[in-house]
Protein backbone atom coordinates (compact mmCIF):
# COMPACT_ATOMS: atom_id res chain seq x y z
CA UNK A 1 0.00 0.00 0.00
CA UNK A 2 1.52 3.58 -1.03
CA UNK A 3 1.53 5.91 1.66
CA UNK A 4 0.56 8.66 -1.07
CA UNK A 5 -0.64 8.46 -4.75
CA UNK A 6 -1.01 11.18 -7.33
CA UNK A 7 -2.10 11.50 -11.07
CA UNK A 8 1.69 10.15 -12.14
CA UNK A 9 3.21 8.91 -8.64
CA UNK A 10 3.29 6.98 -5.61
CA UNK A 11 5.08 7.37 -2.50
CA UNK A 12 5.94 4.67 -0.32
CA UNK A 13 7.83 4.24 2.60
CA UNK A 14 11.79 3.07 1.82
CA UNK A 15 13.05 -0.39 2.43
CA UNK A 16 16.49 -1.48 2.58
CA UNK A 17 15.48 -3.06 -0.71
CA UNK A 18 16.22 0.22 -1.74
CA UNK A 19 19.42 0.93 -1.37
CA UNK A 20 20.81 0.48 -4.68
CA UNK A 21 18.81 2.94 -5.89
CA UNK A 22 19.07 5.84 -2.76
CA UNK A 23 22.44 5.25 -3.45
CA UNK A 24 22.33 6.23 -7.10
CA UNK A 25 20.51 9.20 -6.41
CA UNK A 26 21.97 10.66 -2.69
CA UNK A 27 25.89 9.51 -4.37
CA UNK A 28 25.68 12.02 -7.16
CA UNK A 29 27.13 14.78 -6.15
CA UNK A 30 25.18 16.99 -8.71
CA UNK A 31 21.88 16.50 -6.34
CA UNK A 32 23.86 16.80 -3.42
CA UNK A 33 25.86 19.93 -4.37
CA UNK A 34 24.11 21.69 -1.19
CA UNK A 35 24.76 18.99 0.98
CA UNK A 36 28.05 18.33 2.66
CA UNK A 37 28.92 15.93 0.45
CA UNK A 38 27.51 12.92 -1.07
CA UNK A 39 26.42 10.15 0.48
CA UNK A 40 28.46 6.65 -0.06
CA UNK A 41 27.05 3.44 0.13
CA UNK A 42 27.28 3.38 4.19
CA UNK A 43 25.72 6.76 4.44
CA UNK A 44 22.65 5.56 1.83
CA UNK A 45 21.99 2.88 4.03
CA UNK A 46 21.66 4.82 7.53
CA UNK A 47 19.96 7.53 5.56
CA UNK A 48 17.23 4.76 4.80
CA UNK A 49 17.68 3.49 8.67
CA UNK A 50 16.55 6.96 9.76
CA UNK A 51 13.92 7.46 7.60
CA UNK A 52 12.69 4.22 8.90
CA UNK A 53 13.05 5.59 12.57
CA UNK A 54 11.07 8.54 11.76
CA UNK A 55 7.85 6.15 10.21
CA UNK A 56 7.81 4.63 13.65
CA UNK A 57 8.27 7.31 15.54
CA UNK A 58 6.60 10.23 13.79
CA UNK A 59 4.50 8.56 11.24
CA UNK A 60 6.31 10.27 8.37
CA UNK A 61 9.48 10.78 7.28
CA UNK A 62 11.08 10.70 3.09
CA UNK A 63 9.24 8.31 0.81
CA UNK A 64 10.69 6.36 -2.04
CA UNK A 65 9.08 8.31 -5.10
CA UNK A 66 7.67 5.94 -8.08
CA UNK A 67 5.95 6.32 -11.21
CA UNK A 68 3.03 4.25 -11.14
CA UNK A 69 5.08 1.21 -12.84
CA UNK A 70 7.61 1.91 -10.14
CA UNK A 71 10.46 3.75 -11.42
CA UNK A 72 12.16 4.89 -8.70
CA UNK A 73 12.90 8.87 -8.88
CA UNK A 74 14.40 10.14 -5.61
CA UNK A 75 12.71 10.82 -2.49
CA UNK A 76 10.18 13.39 -0.77
CA UNK A 77 8.28 13.50 2.36
CA UNK A 78 8.13 15.33 5.96
CA UNK A 79 10.85 15.34 8.65
CA UNK A 80 11.12 17.60 11.78
CA UNK A 81 14.53 20.09 11.31
CA UNK A 82 15.82 22.29 13.91
CA UNK A 83 16.34 25.84 12.30
CA UNK A 84 16.21 29.12 13.50
CA UNK A 85 15.71 28.29 17.37
CA UNK A 86 12.64 26.07 16.66
CA UNK A 87 11.57 22.54 15.40
CA UNK A 88 9.62 22.98 12.04
CA UNK A 89 8.17 20.31 9.99
CA UNK A 90 9.78 20.41 6.57
CA UNK A 91 8.64 19.41 3.40
CA UNK A 92 11.79 17.25 1.84
CA UNK A 93 12.87 16.43 -1.91
CA UNK A 94 15.90 14.83 -4.02
CA UNK A 95 15.38 13.51 -7.82
CA UNK A 96 17.80 11.79 -9.83
CA UNK A 97 19.25 14.16 -12.35
CA UNK A 98 17.17 12.27 -15.04
CA UNK A 99 13.84 12.62 -12.81
CA UNK A 100 14.15 16.42 -13.19
CA UNK A 101 12.16 19.25 -15.15
CA UNK A 102 8.79 16.93 -15.23
CA UNK A 103 7.40 18.29 -12.40
CA UNK A 104 7.32 15.33 -10.04
CA UNK A 105 9.00 16.94 -7.43
CA UNK A 106 6.07 19.82 -6.70
CA UNK A 107 3.51 16.71 -7.32
CA UNK A 108 4.99 14.39 -4.37
CA UNK A 109 5.69 18.09 -2.51
CA UNK A 110 1.67 19.17 -2.70
CA UNK A 111 1.07 15.81 -2.18
CA UNK A 112 3.22 15.56 1.20
CA UNK A 113 2.30 18.75 2.32
CA UNK A 114 -1.36 17.71 1.74
CA UNK A 115 -1.29 14.38 3.76
CA UNK A 116 0.45 16.76 6.59
CA UNK A 117 -2.71 19.17 6.92
CA UNK A 118 -4.97 16.05 7.05
CA UNK A 119 -3.34 15.23 10.06
CA UNK A 120 -3.34 18.31 11.64
CA UNK A 121 0.28 19.65 10.90
CA UNK A 122 -0.85 23.08 9.97
CA UNK A 123 2.55 24.49 9.15
CA UNK A 124 4.70 22.84 7.02
CA UNK A 125 8.22 24.19 5.86
CA UNK A 126 11.34 24.52 3.30
CA UNK A 127 14.44 25.22 4.05
CA UNK A 128 16.43 25.90 1.46
CA UNK A 129 19.78 27.08 0.14
CA UNK A 130 19.55 30.76 -1.14
CA UNK A 131 21.54 29.67 -4.22
CA UNK A 132 19.09 26.54 -4.83
CA UNK A 133 17.05 28.20 -7.69
CA UNK A 134 15.21 25.00 -8.51
CA UNK A 135 13.87 23.88 -4.90
CA UNK A 136 13.36 27.78 -4.13
CA UNK A 137 10.78 27.08 -7.26
CA UNK A 138 9.31 23.95 -6.03
CA UNK A 139 8.44 25.19 -2.61
CA UNK A 140 6.98 28.01 -4.30
CA UNK A 141 4.89 25.98 -6.83
CA UNK A 142 3.90 24.06 -3.30
CA UNK A 143 2.32 27.03 -1.90
CA UNK A 144 5.19 28.06 0.20
CA UNK A 145 5.92 31.56 0.80
CA UNK A 146 9.13 32.84 1.92
CA UNK A 147 8.88 33.77 5.30
CA UNK A 148 12.60 34.91 6.07
CA UNK A 149 16.39 34.71 5.30
CA UNK A 150 18.79 33.29 8.08
CA UNK A 151 22.06 31.75 8.42
CA UNK A 152 21.17 27.68 8.89
CA UNK A 153 24.24 25.31 9.10
CA UNK A 154 26.78 28.20 7.85
CA UNK A 155 24.97 28.82 4.74
CA UNK A 156 22.18 31.81 3.69
CA UNK A 157 18.91 29.82 3.97
CA UNK A 158 15.46 30.48 2.70
CA UNK A 159 12.67 29.24 5.24
CA UNK A 160 10.05 29.19 2.91
CA UNK A 161 6.35 28.46 4.84
CA UNK A 162 2.62 27.70 4.40
CA UNK A 163 1.19 30.26 5.66
CA UNK A 164 3.23 32.84 5.60
CA UNK A 165 1.73 35.66 4.05
CA UNK A 166 -0.75 35.45 6.79
CA UNK A 167 1.77 34.73 9.60
CA UNK A 168 3.63 37.78 7.93
CA UNK A 169 0.31 40.04 8.03
CA UNK A 170 -0.40 39.20 11.64
CA UNK A 171 2.86 40.27 12.50
CA UNK A 172 2.22 44.04 11.22
CA UNK A 173 -1.01 44.18 12.59
CA UNK A 174 0.87 43.13 16.00
CA UNK A 175 3.32 46.21 15.07
CA UNK A 176 6.04 44.13 13.81
CA UNK A 177 6.61 41.86 16.72
C1 LIG B 1 15.00 20.39 -6.09
C2 LIG B 1 14.66 19.44 -7.24
C3 LIG B 1 13.93 18.22 -6.69
C4 LIG B 1 13.76 20.19 -8.22
O1 LIG B 1 13.54 19.37 -9.34
P1 LIG B 1 12.72 19.92 -10.59
O2 LIG B 1 12.63 18.83 -11.55
O3 LIG B 1 13.28 21.24 -11.00
O4 LIG B 1 11.29 20.23 -9.96
P2 LIG B 1 9.92 19.58 -10.44
O5 LIG B 1 10.07 18.11 -10.46
O6 LIG B 1 8.86 20.16 -9.64
O7 LIG B 1 9.85 20.04 -11.96
C5 LIG B 1 9.61 21.38 -12.25
C6 LIG B 1 10.15 21.74 -13.60
O8 LIG B 1 9.66 20.83 -14.58
C7 LIG B 1 8.99 21.57 -15.63
N1 LIG B 1 7.94 20.69 -16.16
C8 LIG B 1 8.05 20.00 -17.33
N2 LIG B 1 6.95 19.24 -17.50
C9 LIG B 1 6.12 19.48 -16.46
C10 LIG B 1 4.84 18.99 -16.10
N3 LIG B 1 4.19 18.08 -16.86
N4 LIG B 1 4.29 19.42 -14.95
C11 LIG B 1 4.92 20.32 -14.18
N5 LIG B 1 6.16 20.83 -14.47
C12 LIG B 1 6.75 20.39 -15.61
C13 LIG B 1 8.57 22.85 -14.95
O9 LIG B 1 8.41 23.89 -15.86
C14 LIG B 1 9.71 23.12 -14.00
O10 LIG B 1 10.80 23.72 -14.63
P3 LIG B 1 11.37 25.13 -14.08
O11 LIG B 1 11.58 25.02 -12.60
O12 LIG B 1 12.64 25.28 -14.84
O13 LIG B 1 10.33 26.13 -14.41
C15 LIG B 1 15.94 18.99 -7.99
O14 LIG B 1 16.60 20.12 -8.49
C16 LIG B 1 16.88 18.20 -7.10
O15 LIG B 1 16.72 17.02 -6.87
N6 LIG B 1 17.91 18.89 -6.60
C17 LIG B 1 18.91 18.28 -5.76
C18 LIG B 1 18.40 17.96 -4.38
C19 LIG B 1 17.96 19.22 -3.64
O16 LIG B 1 18.63 20.24 -3.70
N7 LIG B 1 16.83 19.09 -2.95
C20 LIG B 1 16.24 20.21 -2.23
C21 LIG B 1 16.93 20.47 -0.96
S1 LIG B 1 16.23 21.91 -0.14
Amino acid sequence: MPVLTTERLRLDELTDDDLEDVAAVLGDPEVMRFYPAPLDRAGAQRWITRNRERYAELGFGLWAVRTHDGAFLGDCGLTVQHVGGRDEVEVGYHLRTAAQGHGYATEAARASVALAHERGIERVTAIVDADNLPSQRVALRTGLQLERVLDHAGRTTHLYATGAAAECASRVARGGR
